[in-house]
Order: structure tokens, then sequence, then C-alpha cells
């Protein structure tokens, strides 16, 4: 420790003629005294100022977002102005707003029924949710002048990750109808596969996609495709079947990507069966087809026979009216050795499901096939009158709570996800694991996997079962601290 300079005798001596120092009056000391005043009252007047006469945009805690940019500086479109500015300032309303601040943060309620008085068609997620969260715990307003941040998977996981939230949506949801309540409608053509919703609903606990996330419904549930069209995939990447426009059978040539590439066409017999199963029914007029999708309209061709074959013979280059009657009756007389009358004939058409295998040395561009419409369909007979087909149902979309995207995944092989060249029969399921998708979707394949890559949050407008009126949102902070149970 160093030794003093000077001993306490000397200092004193350095004040012996000043002891009313504190008496006088010092420039420095008065100048210091109006700086403090003035800078509370002025402080005070400014805020005072502030809150009456100035800007609001004063208050301002942070950029507002692109999204809300255009009324960024109408704080009022958001905050609940009443509470800044309106009115005095009674005690009673200081201790609500500080209560308020200091037990549940920020007030969301208030400014939730503001971001609804524009976002009025947003409601909430399922009907048996037992507590909701607010607009803002998942769209952050003042982080910046860019768009609003994606909602975090945490914000999902604040319920999905939850046993005690999740029991109770599971208790809740027993008691009520769901048949109101379809959050993923669909367009009313689009034939969409639904396995029905579980007794105790979609409540399984889980953290992350990778870690928990159920298999999806269409795998565990175990369901067979309703589809009664008969169709084996593997069949048709044999060998022996031929090729067409020079090419081998592959995926694309019967699963066409649809406008935007999002999902594939539905199957036309038209355009992905006719080139092979071309529906002829006499061997030594191959030209000649019946007409397809409508039994009814196949009865009254097999009914019109001798017009057809007239039509034929036009087409193939005969003119006059007796040649005409010539070759229809030697058709009719041919196709008489194969047929005992003209019921049999109908029948053979419709019910045939073992086809008329062609002959080999045939050398028309398309192989001849002689099935009958029982090859494909399930056909039912009727008295007097054409049999009924059972309509196929070609299903569009398998699982409408996620939003898949075929271009997305253009990398993939097909078969990777859907295993179709092993499956021999139309009720094969064919849809991909949650397993096909964990090798990319996740930290070890590295692509996202959070929540909203895949599902949306928000049910539909016409879906409105939640009032937040009635059931009133919890903030952040009231959510980190558990001040109120999640539950009610
Ligand atoms: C688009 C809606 C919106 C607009 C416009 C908006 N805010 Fe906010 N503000 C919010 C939300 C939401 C919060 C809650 C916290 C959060 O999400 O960051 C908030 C929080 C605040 C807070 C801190 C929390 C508190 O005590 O209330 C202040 C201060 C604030 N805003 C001031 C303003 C001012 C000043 C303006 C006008 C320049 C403004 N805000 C405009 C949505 C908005
Ligand atoms: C004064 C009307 C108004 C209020 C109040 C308002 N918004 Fe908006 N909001 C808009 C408009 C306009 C857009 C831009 C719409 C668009 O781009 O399609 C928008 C966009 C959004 C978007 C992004 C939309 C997108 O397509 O990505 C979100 C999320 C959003 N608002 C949430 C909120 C939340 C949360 C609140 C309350 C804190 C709120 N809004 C308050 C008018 C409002
Ligand atoms: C407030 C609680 C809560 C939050 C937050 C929440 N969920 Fe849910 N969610 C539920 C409940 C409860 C169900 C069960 C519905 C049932 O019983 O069938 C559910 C069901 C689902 C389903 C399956 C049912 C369907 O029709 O799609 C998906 C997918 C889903 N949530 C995704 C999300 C995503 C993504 C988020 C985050 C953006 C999220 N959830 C946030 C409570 C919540
Ligand atoms: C490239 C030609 C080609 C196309 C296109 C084609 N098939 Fe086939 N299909 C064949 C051949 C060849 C066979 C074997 C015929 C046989 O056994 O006599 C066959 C067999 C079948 C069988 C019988 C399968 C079995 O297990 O015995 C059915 C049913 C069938 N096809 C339906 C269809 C349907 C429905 C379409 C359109 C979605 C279609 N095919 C498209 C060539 C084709
Ligand atoms: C090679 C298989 C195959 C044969 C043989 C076949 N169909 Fe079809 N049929 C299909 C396919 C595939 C569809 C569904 C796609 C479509 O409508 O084009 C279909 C659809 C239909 C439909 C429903 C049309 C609609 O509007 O939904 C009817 C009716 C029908 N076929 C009748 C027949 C009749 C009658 C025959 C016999 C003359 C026949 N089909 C032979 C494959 C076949
Ligand atoms: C990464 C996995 C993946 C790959 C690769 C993939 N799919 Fe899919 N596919 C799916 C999923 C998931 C669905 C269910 C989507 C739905 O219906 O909601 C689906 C649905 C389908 C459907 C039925 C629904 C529809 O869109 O018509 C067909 C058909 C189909 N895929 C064919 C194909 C073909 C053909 C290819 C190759 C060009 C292919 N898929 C590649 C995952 C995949
Ligand atoms: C890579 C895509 C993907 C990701 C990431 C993902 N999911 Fe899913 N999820 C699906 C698919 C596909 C289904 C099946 C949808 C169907 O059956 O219609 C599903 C089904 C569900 C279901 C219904 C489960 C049941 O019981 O059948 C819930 C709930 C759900 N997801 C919530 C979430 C939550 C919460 C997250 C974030 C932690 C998440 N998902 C992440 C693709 C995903
Ligand atoms: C000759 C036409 C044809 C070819 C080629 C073909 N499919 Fe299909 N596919 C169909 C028909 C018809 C259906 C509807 C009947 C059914 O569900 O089996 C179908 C249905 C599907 C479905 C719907 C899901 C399901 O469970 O029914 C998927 C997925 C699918 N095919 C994938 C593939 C893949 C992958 C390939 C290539 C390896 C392929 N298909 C090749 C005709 C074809
Ligand atoms: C080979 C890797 C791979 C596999 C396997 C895979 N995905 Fe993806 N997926 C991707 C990539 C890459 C993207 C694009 C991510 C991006 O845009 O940032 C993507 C994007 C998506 C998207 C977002 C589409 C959009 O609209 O932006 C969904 C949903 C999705 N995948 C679901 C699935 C499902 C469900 C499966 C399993 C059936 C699956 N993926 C399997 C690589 C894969
Ligand atoms: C649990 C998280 C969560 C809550 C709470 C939430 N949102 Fe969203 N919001 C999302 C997600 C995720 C999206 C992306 C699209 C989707 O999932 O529907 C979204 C999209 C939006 C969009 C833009 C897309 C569209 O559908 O037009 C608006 C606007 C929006 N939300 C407003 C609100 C309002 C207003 C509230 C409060 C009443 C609210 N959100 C509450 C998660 C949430």
């Amino acid at each position: 420790m160093a030794t003093p300079s000077r001993t306490q005798k000397q200092i004193a001596e350095r004040y012996k003629g000043n002891l009313g120092y504190y008496k006088k009056v010092h420039p420095w000391r008065r100048a210091r005294r109006l700086v403090s005043v003035v800078s509370i009252f002025g402080g005070l007047i400014a805020i005072w100022i502030f809150q009456t006469r100035s800007r609001e945009t004063f208050f301002n805690s942070g950029k507002i977002s692109a999204d809300h940019a255009s009324f960024g500086d109408k704080c009022a479109s958001c905050h609940d102005k009443a509470l800044m500015t309106g009115g005095p300032l009674t005690p009673q309303k200081f201790r609500a707003i500080v209560k308020e601040r200091f037990q549940n943060g920020i007030a969301f309620g208030l400014i939730d029924q503001k971001c609804q008085t524009c976002h009025t068609h947003h409601t909430f997620h399922e009907p048996n949710v037992v507590q909701n969260r607010s607009c803002s715990a998942c769209h952050q307003e003042h982080e910046g002048p860019g768009p609003m941040k994606l909602v975090a998977s945490s914000n999902c996981a604040s319920c999905h990750n939850n046993r005690e939230t999740m029991e109770a949506s599971a208790q809740k949801g027993m008691q009520f109808n769901w048949a109101a309540f379809h959050r993923h409608p669909q367009p009313a053509q689009r034939v969409v596969f639904e396995v029905p919703r579980p007794p105790r609903g979609h409540t399984q606990v889980f953290s992350s996609f990778w870690n928990g996330h159920p298999e999806f419904q269409i795998n565990s549930a175990k369901p067979r495709d309703p589809d009664v069209l008969r169709f084996n995939h593997q069949r048709h990447f044999a060998n022996d079947i031929p090729l067409v426009n020079g090419r081998k059978l592959d995926c694309n040539y019967c699963h066409k990507p649809d406008g935007e590439g999002r999902f594939m066409q539905r199957i036309s017999f038209a355009a992905n069966c006719q080139a092979c199963h071309s529906l002829q029914f006499d061997p030594k007029n191959p030209e000649l087809m019946l007409p397809h999708g409508n039994a009814t309209a196949v009865r009254a061709f097999l009914r019109s026979l001798p017009t057809q074959y007239a039509d034929l013979a036009v087409k193939k280059g005969i003119t006059r009216s007796n040649e005409i009657q010539i070759f229809v009756a030697k058709q009719i007389a041919q196709l008489r050795e194969r047929v005992r009358s003209g019921e049999d004939f109908e029948r053979q058409v419709f019910f045939t499901t073992d086809p008329y295998k062609p002959q080999r040395q045939d050398n028309s561009p398309t192989r001849s096939s002689f099935y009958g419409c029982a090859f494909c369909h399930e056909v039912k007979p009727v008295a007097n009158t054409a049999p009924i087909i059972t309509k196929p149902i070609l299903v569009d979309r398998w699982m409408v709570r996620a939003n898949f995207d075929h271009a997305k995944h253009s990398s993939v092989k097909c078969d990777d996800c859907h295993h179709a060249t092993q499956s021999h029969d139309t009720s094969d399921v064919l849809m991909p694991t949650k397993a096909n998708c964990v090798t990319c979707h996740s930290p070890q394949g590295k692509v996202v996997a959070e929540c909203i890559t895949c599902h949306t949050f928000h049910a539909p407008p016409q879906t409105a079962i939640v009032d937040l009126s009635q059931t009133p949102p919890i903030s952040v902070k009231q959510m980190m601290f558990g001040r109120v149970s999640a539950l009610r």
C-alpha cells in the first residue's frame, strides 16, 4: 500500500479558513441542482407533452413488419388507444395496467381483438383445443421491417408436446360432434380418401417430426383402397407388356402431373388404358371398337351392329349400296359362327373376364384384344336392360392433413416412396411411410422439418367454431411461467 504523500494534519490545514464551504453559493453546485430539477420536471412535462401532443411513433418498440407497413404508424390499428391516451389516468386504471404488464406481460387479449378486426376470417385450429394461443404468440410484431417471422415448431409443440393439454383435448373431443368440422375442406369434385378420426383424436404427444411424430394414419389404420377397378401394377411392368410409342411403360405414362405439378391427374381409360386395351370385339374387324364409359351406349351399339358394319364399309371405300349390304351380311354371318345369339354375344362383351387371346400373327399396329368389360370392372346383370358397371373410385387425395408437393420431390424415384411395382391388387394402399420422409426431413437428412413445412394451423373460415371472446387466449409470459394452468 502506498504511503499518503500528505499527513491528515496537512490536509486539515488547507480547509482552515473555509469551514462554511457548503453554506456558500457556488456556481457549479447551483448549476448541478438546476440541471437535476430541470431534468426531472422537464421529463415529466415531456411525457405529458408526448402523451397528448406528439406522434405516437415515439413509443414504437420496434419496426412494424412489411405485411403491416402500410398502416404501421397508425398504432391504434393494433393497440387500444384508450389505454395510452384516452381519458384521464385514474389510479385504478394505472394499477390495472401495471398489474397487467407485470403479471401477464402485454395485454394480448385486446391486441388479438384488434387483429381480428381485419383478419376476420381467421378461426382457430381444432374444436377440442382447450386453451387457444394468442395471435401474437405465433405472429410477432415489432421485430423489424421484413416479413413477419415464420411460425416456430415450438409454438405447435406447446400443445402437441404437452401431455396434460392433449389428454384434456382427447376428453373434450369425445363430447364434440365432428361431423360439422372439416379443417381441410376439398372441392366437391375431388375424391378424398378419409380415414375416420380415431376415438381419441389426433392427440398423441410428441416433440418433433423425426422424434415421436405418429406414423401416418393411412398406414397405421391399415385401410383398403376402396376402388373396385381391377388393376395390377406389377403385371404392367412385366416383360410381355408391349411398348407404347417405342417406350416401356413407366409411372408417368399413366400418372401425369397436374397443372402445378403438385399432384397427379386422375387416370382415364382413354388416355391410359385404351392404347393396349382397345375394346375390340370382332377379330376379323379389329378397327371396330366398342364405345367406353356407358353400358347403355354399349348395348345400343351392339343392337345396331348392321349400321356399324355399314359405316365401316363406307370407311373402307365401299360405296355401292348393294356391296355394302353384302359386306354387312358377311360380317354378321362370321360373327354368328362365334356366338350363339345376340343375348349370348352381349353377355360375352359385358361379362368375360378371361380375354379371348388374339392371334399372334396379327400384325395390326395395336394388338387386338377382345376383353369383356368385367376384365376391369365389377359388372352386375340387370334383367332386360344393360348391366350396371360399378363406377370406379379413383382417389385424388390420400393425406389431406399434410400439404405434400410432388414437384419438390422430383429428384426422388416414384417407387422409393410408393412401392407400386410390387403391388398386385387395387386394394393395396401405396402411400409412403413416415420413414420415407425422415430420411430427408430430419437434422440428419438436412431438409427442413418444421411443423409448418407440412401442415397448416388455421381452420378455414366456414368452420368457425371457437369464439375468442369465450376462451380468452393466454400470453407468452403466462405460458412460460405457468401463471394460469394451460387447461380450463
Ligand atoms: C400490426 C399491429 C401493430 C401495430 C400497427 C403496432 N403495434 Fe405495437 N405491438 C403489437 C403487438 C402484437 C405487440 C405485442 C408484442 C409483440 O408481439 O412484439 C406490440 C407491442 C408494443 C409495445 C410493447 C408492449 C406494450 O406494453 O404494449 C409497444 C410500446 C408498442 N407496441 C408500441 C407501438 C407503437 C407506438 C405503435 C405505432 C407506431 C405500434 N406499437 C404499432 C402490434 C402492433
Ligand atoms: C388494419 C388491418 C390489420 C390489422 C389490425 C392487422 N392486420 Fe395483419 N394484415 C393486414 C393486411 C392488409 C395484411 C397484408 C395481407 C396480404 O399481404 O395479403 C396483413 C398481413 C398479415 C400476416 C401475413 C400474411 C401473409 O400472407 O403472410 C399475418 C400473419 C398477420 N397479418 C397477422 C396479424 C396479427 C397477428 C395482427 C394483430 C397483432 C394483425 N395481423 C393485425 C391487415 C391487418
Ligand atoms: C392450443 C393447442 C394447439 C396448438 C398451439 C397447436 N395444435 Fe395442432 N392440434 C391440437 C389438438 C387438440 C389437436 C387434435 C384434434 C383431434 O382431436 O383430432 C390438434 C391436431 C392437429 C393436427 C391433426 C388434425 C388435422 O385435422 O390436421 C395437425 C396436423 C396439427 N394439429 C398441426 C399443428 C401445427 C402445425 C401447429 C403449429 C402451427 C399446431 N398444430 C398447434 C392443438 C393444438
Ligand atoms: C402398354 C400396354 C398396356 C396399357 C397401357 C395397359 N395395359 Fe393392362 N395389360 C396389358 C397387357 C399386355 C396385359 C396382359 C394381358 C393378358 O394377360 O392377356 C394386361 C393386363 C391387364 C389386366 C389383367 C391383369 C391380371 O392380373 O391378370 C387388367 C385388369 C388390366 N390390364 C387393366 C388395365 C388398366 C385399367 C389400364 C389403364 C389404367 C391398363 N391395363 C393399361 C397391357 C396394357
Ligand atoms: C382395360 C380396363 C377397362 C375395360 C376393359 C373397360 N373399362 Fe370402363 N373404365 C376403365 C377405367 C380405368 C375407368 C375410369 C377412368 C375413366 O372414367 O376413364 C373406367 C370407367 C368406366 C365407367 C365410369 C365412367 C364415369 O363416367 O365415371 C363406366 C360406366 C365404364 N367404365 C364402362 C365400361 C364398359 C361398359 C366396358 C365394356 C365395354 C368397360 N368399361 C371396359 C377401364 C376399363
Ligand atoms: C417423397 C415421396 C414421394 C415421391 C418421390 C413420389 N410421391 Fe406420389 N405421393 C406421395 C405422397 C405423400 C402422396 C399423398 C399426397 C396426398 O394425396 O395428399 C402421394 C400421392 C400420389 C398419388 C395419388 C394422389 C395423386 O396425386 O393423384 C399418385 C398417383 C402418385 N403419388 C404418384 C407418384 C408418381 C407417378 C411419382 C413419380 C413421378 C411419385 N408419386 C413420387 C409421396 C411421393
Ligand atoms: C415432412 C412432413 C411433416 C412434418 C415436418 C410434420 N408432419 Fe405431421 N404429418 C405429416 C403427414 C404426411 C401426416 C399424415 C396426414 C394425413 O394422414 O392426412 C401427418 C400427421 C400429423 C398429425 C395427425 C397424427 C395422427 O394421429 O394421425 C398431427 C397431429 C401432426 N402431423 C402434427 C405435426 C406437428 C405438431 C409437427 C411439428 C412437430 C409435424 N406434424 C411435422 C407430415 C409432417
Ligand atoms: C398402366 C397405367 C399405370 C401405370 C404405368 C402406373 N399406374 Fe399407378 N395407378 C394406376 C391406376 C389405374 C390406379 C388406380 C387404381 C388403384 O388404386 O390401384 C393407380 C394408382 C396409383 C397410386 C394411388 C394409390 C393407391 O394406393 O391406389 C399410386 C401411388 C400409384 N398408382 C403409383 C404408381 C407408381 C409409383 C407407378 C410407377 C412405378 C405407377 N403407379 C404406374 C395406373 C398406373
Ligand atoms: C430425398 C429427400 C426427400 C424425401 C425422401 C422427402 N422430402 Fe420433402 N422435401 C425435400 C426437399 C429438398 C424439399 C424442399 C425444401 C425447401 O423448399 O426448402 C422438400 C419439401 C417438402 C414439403 C414442402 C412443400 C412446399 O410446398 O414447400 C413437404 C410438405 C414435404 N417435403 C413433405 C414430404 C413428405 C410427406 C415426405 C415423405 C412421404 C417427404 N417430403 C420426403 C426432400 C425430401
Ligand atoms: C399456434 C400458432 C398460431 C396462432 C395462435 C395464430 N396463427 Fe396465424 N398462422 C399460423 C401459421 C402456422 C400460419 C401459416 C398458414 C397456416 O398454417 O394456416 C398462419 C397464417 C396466418 C395468416 C396469413 C395466411 C392466411 O391464412 O391468410 C394470417 C393473416 C394469420 N395467420 C392471422 C392470425 C390471427 C389474426 C391470429 C389470432 C386470431 C392467428 N393468426 C393466430 C399460426 C398461428
